[in-house]
């Protein structure tokens, strides 16, 4: 923490060098129809898993007991995502219903543009107390993340930059805490994000990067939901040490869970060996005393 409130990463920087390799592998993958395989052996129906997670909170109110969030992430539009593509799992996302759905960021892969395919299919999303999304680190190529936030609110995505909604069941309040990217966003502010919610509130936190969720945990806040990690994509023991930390996993940070999801797109290849894309189903119970 750099100052008080201000979280932040130092932005990872490749080679010119493994960056044209990576472009050229990506192209030749696409090239050689990267994006029907994907689609067909990635998100097509029984190809992904609704991932069940649970949330136990002490004195749960009432009106938040059941009450579940289902979280997509790291889309990635670009060569191996675009139009049509997450029709099966937007279904099964409206199947699950939520109460809230959330977004935890990378939508694109390097252009804004590639978010455009994605947006039909995003449009449908809908739950009771709204649609929410973050930013991830992808998102700010060209600094043009505003153009996606646009996109977003014209659909009925409401994107959370440094802020939280309180939503009232009734009987119990939810502050939903959405936070920029620790990487590549000027400044993550955790202290104005997390401003509104009350200390009577169950806190739920999105952070795109997964990395910094013990300094994020705090005895009112249920879960931290992240993405970033594709859960390695290509999940093979020898591999392990060269993808980011925490892929995929559930840590227990006194009363939070900090849960990764796994994603639905992909970088590089258009490929998933022992990580296949998921959504996340939360739903906080009341922990029994
Ligand atoms: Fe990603
Ligand atoms: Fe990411």
């Amino acid at each position: 923490m750099s100052e008080r409130g201000a979280l932040s990463l130092p932005p990872r920087r490749y080679s010119k060098l493994w960056l044209a390799f990576a472009r050229t592998v990506e192209r030749t993958a696409a090239g050689l129809g990267g994006r029907v395989f994907y689609r067909r052996w990635f998100l097509g129906p029984g190809r992904f898993r609704v991932r069940e997670e649970v949330a136990r909170v002490k004195a749960l109110p009432i009106g938040l007991h059941g009450f579940c969030i289902v979280q997509l992430s790291d889309l990635h539009g670009g060569r191996f995502m675009g139009e049509g593509d997450l029709k099966h799992v937007i279904a099964a996302v409206l199947e699950q219903r939520p109460d809230v759905v959330v977004l935890t960021g990378d939508y694109i892969t390097s252009r804004w543009q590639e978010v455009l395919g994605l947006m039909s299919e995003l449009r449908k999303l809908e739950a009771p107390y709204g649609v929410f999304a973050i930013f991830g680190n992808h998102d700010y190529r060209g600094r043009n993340e505003h153009r996606i936030a646009e996109l977003f609110r014209d659909a009925g995505i409401v994107v959370l930059r440094n802020q939280s909604v309180r939503i009232d069941t009734g009987n119990g309040t939810l502050g939903l805490v959405g936070l920029e990217d620790l990487e590549e966003a000027k400044l993550v502010d955790e202290l104005s994000a997390r401003a509104a919610v009350r200390p009577e509130d169950v806190e739920v936190v999105l952070c795109h990067n997964p990395n910094m969720a013990e300094e994020l945990a705090r005895p009112q806040c249920a879960a931290v939901l992240s993405g970033h990690t594709h859960g390695n994509q290509i999940d093979l023991p020898g591999f392990r040490h060269l993808g980011p930390e925490h892929a995929g996993e559930r840590r227990q940070f006194g009363a939070t869970a900090a849960i990764t999801n796994v994603g639905l797109g992909v970088i590089g290849l258009p490929l998933r060996i022992g990580a296949p894309a998921e959504i996340v189903r939360l739903t906080l119970v009341a922990e029994s005393v």
